[in-house]
Formats: C-alpha cells, sequence, structure tokens
C-alpha cells in the first residue's frame, strides 16, 4: 500500500495563480486512496472557486474560522486532529511569513498550530520574492520547527520572470507527499523497543601493556545500530575498542574486554526486546593476567601462556532469557549455512547472519557485506540470502527483517489472557 492509501489529507490552498493545478493535486490524492478535505485562504478564492474543490473531494471547502455552521460541523480542532498530514500548494509567501510567525489569523494558519501532524509545504511565488532574505529567513525557521518544504521549480513564471518560484506539477507534487509518508511510516517500525547491539573486538590482558583482540572494526555493529535508531528504536550499543563515533539517537557503553562486554550485556538485558551479537569475542583469554609487564627470558626459551575459554556472551543471553529475541553472527570459510544453522540450534537463537570471511572484499574492516540470513520458524529454518551491499544498506534491510521475524515470533504467541 503506497504512503496515501486511507490517509487524511488536509490540502490547504492559499492565494496564487499556481491554485490552479491545486484542484487536479486533490484529485490525484484521492486516486491514490486519500481522503482529502481542502481548506482555502482568503487569497485563494480569488484564484479558483471553492465549488471546484467541493465537487471533486465531495465535502464542502473550509474557509472561515469563525464560522458556526462550520464549527457545528466539524470544528477548527477536531479537522486538526482528523489530519495524517497538512500539505499546503500553492504556498505563498505571505502565509510563509504568517506560519513562521506563529500566527494563528485564519483558519489555516490555527490548523498548523494545533495539529500534531506533519506540514508539507509547496511555496510557489514569484522569483524575486522567493530569494527575498526575509523569504529566506521564514523558510529556515519553519524548517526548524518541523515543516517539511519543498523548494519550488525553476523555469518560466506567470509573470514572465524566469527563476526559482514555481510550484510543480501535481503529479510531483502527490509523489513527494507519498514518499515522505511513507518515510515517517517507516521511521516507526521499531518504535517502543529496545536494541541491545554488541559490536567491534574485545581486548584480552596479557599484562598491563599487552592483549590478545582481532582485527574486527566494528562498522557493522555500528550500523545495525544506526538503522535499528533510524526505525525510532531505543538502541544500547556495548562497543569494544573502535574508531567510530556513535552514532545519532544510539547509547554507547565502552567495554574493554569479553568479561566487561558480558557483565554490561546482562545489566541491559531486562529492558531489552531485541538482542543482536555483532561483536568478534575473543574466543579465550590469559588465565592470569600478569601485574607488572613480562619480561624477556634470557634465552630463546617459548614461552607459553595458558588461556581459559571466555564466556559466549551471546548463549549466555539467550539462555538466561527466553523472551529476548537473539540474533547472533556466523563468520564461515566453508559449508556456511551448515555452520550456521548449526550455531542457531546451539546457541538458541531466533535468527543468525551468515557471512563466507574466505572473501576478501567483504566483512572484517570492509565497507560492503554480504550475507544469508536464517531464521527460525519452529523446527525449520527459512534462509535469506542478500547481495553484496554496503553495511549502512544491507544493516536497515537486516534491521526490518528482524523486526518482522521478532513480530511473528514472540508477539503471535502471546496467551489470550497477555493481552
Ligand atoms: O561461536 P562463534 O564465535 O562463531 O559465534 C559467533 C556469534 O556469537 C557472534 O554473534 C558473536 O558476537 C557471538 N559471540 C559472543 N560471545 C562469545 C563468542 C561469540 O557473543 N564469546
Amino acid at each position: 500500500m503506497t504512503g496515501l492509501h486511507n490517509k487524511s489529507i488536509l490540502l490547504g490552498v492559499s492565494g496564487g495563480i499556481a491554485a490552479y493545478k491545486s484542484a487536479w493535486l486533490a484529485r490525484l490524492l484521492i486516486k491514490a486512496g486519500a481522503q482529502v478535505r481542502v481548506v482555502m485562504t482568503q487569497g485563494a478564492s480569488a484564484f479558483i472557486q471553492p465549488l471546484t474543490f467541493q465537487a471533486i473531494t465531495g465535502h464542502p471547502v473550509h474557509q472561515q474560522l469563525l464560522d458556526t455552521d462550520a464549527e457545528a460541523g466539524m470544528g477548527h480542532i477536531e479537522l486538526a486532529r482528523w489530519a495524517d498530514a497538512i500539505l499546503i500548494a500553492p504556498c505563498s509567501a505571505n502565509l510563509i511569513a504568517r506560519l513562521a510567525q506563529g500566527q494563528a489569523n485564519d483558519l489555516l494558519t490555527t490548523l498548523c498550530l494545533a495539529t500534531q501532524a506533519p506540514i508539507y509545504l509547496a511555496p510557489a511565488m514569484n522569483q524575486q520574492m522567493w530569494a527575498h532574505p526575509a523569504t529566506q529567513a521564514n523558510h529556515q525557521t519553519l524548517l526548524s520547527y518541523g515543516y517539511q518544504l519543498l523548494t519550488p521549480e525553476s523555469g518560466e513564471q506567470a509573470c514572465g520572470d524566469i527563476g526559482p518560484g514555481r510550484l510543480p506539477e501535481p503529479e510531483t507534487l502527490c509523489a513527494w507527499l507519498t514518499q515522505a509518508l511513507d518515510a515517517t511510516q517507516k521511521s516507526r517500525l521499531a518504535q517502543g523497543l529496545r536494541f541491545l547491539i554488541t559490536a567491534g573486538p574485545t581486548q584480552e590482558a596479557i599484562d598491563p601493556v599487552r592483549y590478545l583482540s582481532n582485527h574486527s572494526s566494528g562498522k557493522m555493529g555500528y550500523a545495525l545500530a544506526a538503522a535499528a535508531a533510524s526505525l525510532g528504536a531505543e538502541v544500547d550499543l556495548v562497543s569494544g575498542p573502535v574508531h567510530l563515533p556513535a552514532p545519532a539517537g544510539v547509547t554507547r557503553h565502552s567495554v574493554t574486554c569479553a568479561e566487561e562486554m558480558l557483565s554490561t550485556c546482562q545489566a541491559l538485558q531486562p529492558h531489552t526486546q531485541i538482542f543482536i551479537a555483532c561483536a568478534a569475542v575473543a574466543d579465550y583469554r590469559a588465565a592470569e593476567v600478569a601485574c607488572h609487564k613480562m619480561k624477556k627470558g634470557q634465552n630463546e626459551e617459548p614461552l607459553t601462556l595458558t588461556l581459559v575459554r571466555n564466556p559466549d556472551i551471546l548463549a549466555t543471553l539467550a539462555q538466561d532469557n527466553p523472551r529476548l529475541y537473539c540474533a547472533g553472527f556466523a563468520a564461515e570459510t566453508q559449508q556456511v549455512e551448515t555452520h550456521a544453522e548449526q550455531k542457531l540450534r546451539r546457541k538458541g537463537l531466533q535468527a543468525i547472519i551468515a557471512n563466507d570471511v574466505s572473501d576478501p572484499q567483504i566483512g572484517f574492516g570492509s565497507e560492503e557485506n554480504q550475507v544469508t540470513l536464517l531464521l527460525k520458524k519452529g523446527e525449520l529454518t527459512q534462509t535469506l540470502t542478500y547481495p553484496k551491499m554496503p553495511k549502512t544498506q544491507l544493516s536497515l534491510v537486516l534491521i526490518q527483517q528482524l523486526l518482522q521475524h521478532y513480530q511473528e515470533t514472540f508477539l503471535h504467541e502471546q496467551t489470550p489472557d497477555q493481552g
């Protein structure tokens, strides 16, 4: 379904010659499945008749703020709440200025203050008026308030001038709104969910100056954290030592060794719904960490270090909390899917992301990755293979797929008295 299907769109029309295009725009919005109500400013009715919009939408056009008949029907606050989005096209220089000042001196400006819906403006005016610093300052103010503005098109204007200020064609406006609403919907996909993601290597101390570690760059885990945050999730990123900035909207918890990573994850786990273990955790650590720098021996005698196994963070969390959706990674060099599936079952996971690390073009340190996602479906396993793509793009695809699987796995499992 497109972003406009079943959406309540309030179409605002202000006074400008481009108002003639708004009639066709209303028609296109309805054809795309939206319910449309039109609000006209006083200036708009000098260019186009309200009856035109009434005939197209099947609803009377709203024009007055202080209209007792209109308020007795759908009052202005009700109209502001009804809208899933407000689209104003054309949006005149005067209206831009009034909105930037937060005025509520007619119905349309009042609705813009009263609504919680996103507001989309398609400015259209003479190119000199658009270029004026006052209009540009108002434009910036509106952007800072969260309004979305479509840059006017450049070309020959009704007044004969040539330059930017033209209202884009109704088809372009309709596509813009569809895309914007789709993006808003997407940005709420993971709202209300908390992700816990591990990333990077761990460093296991041998003595105060030496450690055991690996080449993990942390890029994949950081990209997953950024993708989850971009879909509206709360994200805790438990990161080993890497040279990457924390992604916007993500809470980073910096750790050094596997045991520290485990205890940090265990503390965060009770608040988490989805756990993704992406860290390259060192499998072993020194049985004893020397208090002082270890000295070289006198001769060529080899040095023997005793190593002990590190805890498996992923398997531990999966075992401790059966309500936690757990996904891991499987870096394999042969029989990738077979080994990944065994790991999925052995560690008690819902999903595993497998990649072939024998291919030097993907994996550690690179910007791209090529993975196969295995999803546990009861006794069966669903396999999804993706082409090679940038880690940022792949992360978004993976997070969306995991979210869908999480919903199928846990939300449908609830007993009736759980809601
Ligand atoms: O067993 P293996 O190391 O191949 O498993 C890889 C997966 O398990 C990755 O998701 C990794 O983050 C996680 N893991 C972990 N703790 C360990 C070892 C691996 O969380 N000690």
